[in-house]
């Protein structure tokens, strides 16, 4: 008898990308984050494999992933193998005879949500197109617990819904709607970093100093309130102050980087309105607001070595 050939619910999936732009590392903690999704950042395609039978495939050249999942021997498996099994196992999705394609224009561990964009593709490939954005989210955090220990959420949520999220751990996220389209130049470091490193290293720093760490933490909850209202008064004045602000304060919490302090330097002077490293800091990626020019910013950071990235969050 031959084996019934595997399906999924869907042929194609795609996810967001994502900037923090407000609350990083302090959203663990509980105070809210605002973050704003790259449309169609990573896009799945599923097909079935000749040999049914013949472990799943998952191939994403961009990021020099190329892996089979295998059920069954966990300890052995590469972490992007282990994270899309857990994922797909928790959709009840079959692990065999499946060959996933995977089509990119996001950094891996950059800061920029490329797991979550994984997580979340994965999941709707199984779970299919109609699927409501928690029961994707759900499934996907089986796979960022894999790649991020503890993770808050708030990557999960925008790969899932892009748009411009307000997010509290353990709350369903608020869509929040800029008045004005916001220009963003993306300043990637280089800089190899691991999230759960960082997020563990603050964790320590609040835990052994909660004199010093917890009103940076509501600082940054300032930074986070002040810079909501701005955006959603189109004040791009004030909210470039707040993510400079919060690039201090980052720094401060000990997840700072000199090649992100002088990205950062770089796009103020070429008429940035504001910058700070996003995600989890340590290296990963800054993110300048522009000002009127954003390719003048990028042309900046072109000088100082770093491939920026041009982007603009719309308005709904
Ligand atoms: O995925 P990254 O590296 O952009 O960082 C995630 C954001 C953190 O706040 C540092 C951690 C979290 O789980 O929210």
């Amino acid at each position: 008898m031959t084996a019934p050939r595997p399906t999924l619910a869907a042929r194609e999936a795609a996810a967001f990308g994502k900037v923090i732009l407000l609350g990083e590392h302090a959203v663990v903690h509980g105070v809210p984050a605002l973050a704003a999704g790259l449309p169609r950042a990573l896009v799945l395609r599923a097909r079935p494999l000749d040999d049914p039978r013949g472990p799943t495939e998952l191939s994403i050249p961009a990021w020099d992933v190329r892996v089979q999942l295998a059920p069954g021997d966990d300890g052995a498996m590469h972490p992007v193998a282990r994270a899309a099994a857990e994922v797909l196992a928790l959709c009840d999705a079959p692990l065999a005879g499946l060959r996933i394609d995977g089509e990119t224009t996001l950094p891996a561990g950059a800061g920029l949500g490329s797991s979550a964009a994984l997580c979340v593709a994965l999941a709707r490939l199984a779970l299919g197109p109609g699927a409501p954005a928690e029961e994707v989210v759900e499934a996907s955090m089986a796979g960022e617990r894999v790649f991020h220990g503890s993770p808050s959420g708030i990557d999960s949520e925008i790969a899932a819904r892009g748009g411009v999220l307000r997010f509290v751990r353990g709350r369903p996220p608020e869509p929040i709607r800029p008045a004005r389209p916001l220009p963003l130049v993306i300043l990637p470091t280089g800089v190899p970093r691991r999230t759960a490193d960082l997020v563990a290293h603050v964790g320590r720093f609040v835990r052994r100093e909660p004199a010093v760490a917890r009103p940076i933490l509501e600082a940054i909850r300032g930074c986070v309130e002040r810079g909501q209202a701005a955006l959603e008064v189109g004040d791009h004045a004030t909210l470039g102050r707040m993510f400079d602000a919060c690039h201090g304060l980052l720094s401060a919490l000990g997840v700072g980087h000199r090649r992100l302090d002088d990205l950062c330097a770089v796009a103020r002077s070429a008429g940035a309105l504001g910058a700070k490293l996003t995600g989890a800091g340590g290296g990963g990626c800054a993110i300048a607001l522009a000002g009127d020019d954003p390719h003048r910013v990028a042309a900046a950071a072109a000088t100082a070595g770093c491939t920026a990235i041009v982007t603009e969050i719309a308005t709904a």
